[in-house]
């Protein structure tokens, strides 16, 4: 089985959250873009959808579901979104794809974080898949910097604008063991706008997809 076939059936396996005349969070990514493709049988049932993206607003546009702004929806019940690794403590690392602001702040605005993904993204110590920290652009290289100070190798994301304008910093080298406490040293530094460390606010329920079926953490 692909890794494309998990990531579809954990995808397909959060459809159960999704009730009726809600307005629900959506996330980035390949996975969550079978999600969006499950949803479109089901669009009667929900009102909407707030996006993380501009790339996953369109797909969910094509499938004639209205993209709603959430300034105007408040809190939301859900919120449904892929990760590049998760701990047992349903700790994430998000933004391989660039979108973790809009991502962090829906899934901050959301009851319940419903992350799906396939199975490999499980790890014990989070830190192999490079942390993404996105950076207002002139203050890139002094959070550089400092991240190195922290033991960190940050790499330029090069040539990459996130869709709030700014630039992504990937940190290697790491090896996260207390995520809550690195979230929040990295947030201190000035000119970080996100932190791609989902640990202060983790997903409720992991929904990971493998070769021999669903298996659900929460
Ligand atoms: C997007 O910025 C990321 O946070 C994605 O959620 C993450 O990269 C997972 O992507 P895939 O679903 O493509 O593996």
């Amino acid at each position: 089985m692909s890794q494309g076939e998990m990531k579809q059936k954990a995808a397909k396996a959060a459809l159960e959250f999704v009730e009726t005349g809600e307005i629900i969070g959506v996330g980035t990514g390949s996975t969550v873009n079978y999600f969006i493709d499950y949803l479109a049988e089901i669009k009667h049932k929900v009102e909407g959808a707030v996006s993380s993206s501009e790339a996953s607003s369109d797909r969910l546009r094509s499938h004639g579901i209205p993209v709603l702004n959430l300034n105007d929806t408040g809190t939301l019940s859900i919120y449904v979104d892929g990760a590049d690794e998760s701990n047992k403590h349903l700790h994430l690392i998000k933004g391989g794809g660039g979108a973790l602001t809009r991502e962090k702040i829906i899934a901050s605005a959301s009851k319940r974080f419903i992350c799906i993904a396939d199975d490999s993204k499980l790890v014990d110590v989070m830190g192999k898949f490079p942390l993404p920290i996105e950076v207002i652009p002139m203050a890139r290289s002094y959070v550089a910097r400092e991240i190195t100070k922290l033991g960190g190798t940050p790499v330029w994301r090069d040539q990459f604008i996130t869709d709030n304008g700014n630039e992504i910093l990937d940190i290697h080298n790491l090896e996260i063991v207390n995520p809550v406490e690195l979230e929040n040293d990295l947030n201190q530094i000035t000119g970080v706008v996100t932190v791609g460390l989902f640990a202060k606010r983790p997903a409720d329920v992991l929904i990971l997809g493998g070769k021999d079926g669903i298996k659900r953490y929460d």
